[in-house]
């Protein structure tokens, strides 16, 4: 068994994973964990092989980024695949059912949410130092994402010197050059003036009662609220506000999918899983979609429409010209009903009355976005929102009127595609582009 004892980050990797893919070292040989003092890292990096064991760019493009992950199976997870991509099936990368295939995606998909929500969430604090103005953040991404998103920083704020903060890696801009440094804690962060009179102002005009802590935690998740200077006020802007304060959880109350939809226990399915996944998307949305129940990834992450059937609908999406981020996905049912086989959790369809209790929570989200259309996404959406089963033949693609909602479609569940003879696939894929293209030369 070969011991990795200090690799650190994905130039590392690439170096060591290179050399031992050119030994042919099997995965299986290799621990990558870093827990033995012995290191082989010598030996790998100075070996020099005339042949260069080809893995594909878009596999290399994609570990960059998954690289950043933060768990310690991942070097030996991106290892693996190299070796399988090499030495056992160079068209790995398009199975989409395989085990690591599927993590892979789910990592990178992490990452580059972390990221997004790195983009958008840090805040600069001004300190003058010996006379020249420097930029301080302090951030807490979720991986280790610092040095992928270095450059995206210096070009965006080129022309000023910075310096941004996390507990594992500082990085500094000089208006010339990049530099890392060690993490430091959020009390390394510099007092800033403006920042304070932000403060006062903001408790001026705070009213609670207007606070949506739903949108704000679904723009903003809470561990980035730390970084805000508005932000520690708010706890106890709201305590000092009792009266107010009680209308804030009334309107929670009535809103029905915030605080109350996490406890809702009207079927066994949330007790057995993560507990309920909630929609997303604008409150606002002209269309909404509906699709049947959370599956294992979407209930890891608390989002629908994330795994192999999320990719696709990303993809039809995309190709008819919608943008994702303005519909409303949700689920007609919240939990993710599942049965453990062989330490995997299969997916398992609801019943009728599992829909049935779900049902008050679809129309509450209705009412709150007011779809001018609902796509349903298989015959379990459709049977909630018609109270009975429907024959996807007869139904597919037709503008109907539920009791619950004016104007719906419904189309097959993207997992019915997934989940086709190959070869079909290429023929109900553009089909189902095809619907999709129909529904956006209707609602355009
Ligand atoms: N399938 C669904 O119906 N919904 C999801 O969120 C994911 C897969």
């Amino acid at each position: 068994m070969i011991q990795v004892d200090d690799c650190l980050n994905f130039e590392e990797w690439r170096i060591l994973a290179r050399s031992l893919l050119q030994e042919r070292v099997h995965f299986d040989d290799i621990d990558w964990t870093g827990n033995n003092a012995f290191s082989f890292h010598e030996k790998y990096i100075t070996k020099k092989s005339e042949v260069i064991v080809p893995v594909p760019k878009e596999f290399m493009k994609s570990a960059m980024i998954v690289g950043a992950f933060r768990d310690d199976s991942n070097w030996s997870l991106l290892y693996r695949l190299a070796y399988r991509l090499a030495y056992e099936n160079k068209e790995l990368l398009n199975d989409p059912l395989d085990s690591d295939i599927l993590e892979f995606h789910r990592r990178h998909k992490l990452v580059t949410r972390d990221m997004h929500k790195m983009k958008a969430f840090v805040r600069f604090r001004e300190v003058i130092i010996h006379g020249e103005t420097h930029y301080f953040s302090w951030h807490r991404p979720d991986h280790k994402i610092i040095r992928l998103i270095a450059p995206f920083f210096r070009d965006r704020f080129n022309g000023m010197n910075w310096t941004i903060m996390t507990d594992d890696e500082c990085v500094s801009w000089d208006k010339s050059e990049l530099s890392f440094s060690e993490g430091v804690p959020r009390s390394a962060l510099p007092e800033d003036e403006a920042e304070n009179l932000w403060k006062t102002y903001y408790s001026s005009v705070f009213n609670p009662g207007r606070i949506k802590e739903k949108a704000m935690k679904k723009e903003m998740p809470v561990r980035y609220w730390k970084t805000l200077p508005e932000s520690e006020l708010i706890s106890s802007l709201m305590q000092e506000a009792p009266d107010r304060l009680e209308k804030f959880y009334d309107d929670q109350r009535e809103a029905g999918t915030g605080s109350v939809l996490e406890k809702c226990r009207a079927c066994g399915i949330c007790s057995h899983s993560s507990g309920p996944v909630k929609g997303q998307g604008p409150l606002n949305a002209k269309i909404m979609i509906v699709g049947e129940q959370p599956g294992d990834e979407e209930d890891k992450l608390g989002l629908p429409f994330q795994g192999p059937s999320g990719n696709l609908l990303d993809e039809v999406l995309k190709k008819s010209g919608f943008k994702r981020e303005d519909i409303y996905v949700t689920n007609a049912v919240k939990g993710f009903k599942h049965v453990i086989i062989n330490s995997f959790r299969k997916h398992r369809t609801a019943s009728a009355s599992e829909v049935a209790a779900c049902r008050s929570w679809l129309k509450e989200e209705l009412r709150q976005v007011q779809p001018e259309l609902v796509i349903c996404l298989g015959r379990i959406p459709a049977q909630s929102l018609f109270g009975k089963m429907l024959k996807m033949s007869d139904v597919r693609g037709k503008l109907l009127s539920s009791p619950m909602a004016p104007k719906v479609v419904i189309l097959p569940h993207p997992a019915s595609i997934l989940r086709a003879d190959p070869e079909m696939q290429d023929e109900l894929r553009e089909k189902y582009l095809n619907d999709f293209l129909e529904i956006r030369a209707l609602s355009s």
